[in-house]
């Protein structure tokens, strides 16, 4: 019985000291991603010592372009992510601009690793997104410009442009790299 105590008490201690240990916020200012360095990684892609970081390695240009949704869905999204802008690499952040062709779509689609949150900068759109079974319930909305939803993280969304002129959201996401699992066309 003394035995099977003390092997309790060690085990919480051990437990105890690791759930202090941890620490979910970055331990420094940013990790500048940077294929060819080999320099350090840090839970994402390989950094650029920190004294060689400048603007550029924080900017990107040209979101304010009208993109081309001439393709099947009519819909088309412009990422901006750690591919795009590698001092986002370890910051848990993201967004994209989406253009829409008259009734074009983005089509039912989940991002693993990101809660996103859109907003209709012009247009009208309808939006939703389809709750974990058993519910399987659509929750969706119809958006006029300025308005703002939300999609959490892992779940089945899309949106549609419902007007007879070219629609634009942009999004923002909770992770550097979202990824996307298409769904269905
Ligand atoms: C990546 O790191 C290498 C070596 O440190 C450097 O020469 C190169 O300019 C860096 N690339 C960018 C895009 O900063
Ligand atoms: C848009 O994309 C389509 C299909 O790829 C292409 O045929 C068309 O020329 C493009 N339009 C512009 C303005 O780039």
């Amino acid at each position: 019985m003394a035995s099977q105590i003390l092997l309790l008490t060690t085990l919480l201690a051990i437990t105890c000291s690791l759930v202090v240990a941890f620490e979910p916020s970055p331990l420094q200012d940013f990790y500048v991603a940077n294929a060819t360095s080999l320099v350090l990684r840090v839970n994402g892609l390989p950094c650029l010592e920190s004294k060689l970081a400048t603007a550029e390695h924080f900017f990107f240009s040209g979101l304010h372009i009208p993109r081309n949704t001439s393709n099947p869905v009519g819909g088309k999204v412009t990422p901006v992510n750690v591919a795009q802008i590698p001092g986002l690499n370890t910051l848990g952040i993201s967004l994209a601009r989406i253009d829409y062709a008259p009734m074009g779509v983005i089509q039912p689609h989940t991002h693993p690793r990101a809660t996103e949150i859109l907003t209709v900068l012009k247009g009208k759109l309808s939006v939703g997104f389809v709750t974990s079974s058993p519910e399987n319930k659509l929750i969706s909305k119809v958006l006029k410009k300025g308005d703002v939803f939300v999609f959490p993280v892992g779940l089945d969304h899309h949106q549609q442009n419902l007007g007879s002129e070219t629609a634009i959201a942009l999004s923002s996401l909770s992770s550097q790299n979202p990824e996307v699992y298409i769904i269905s066309n």
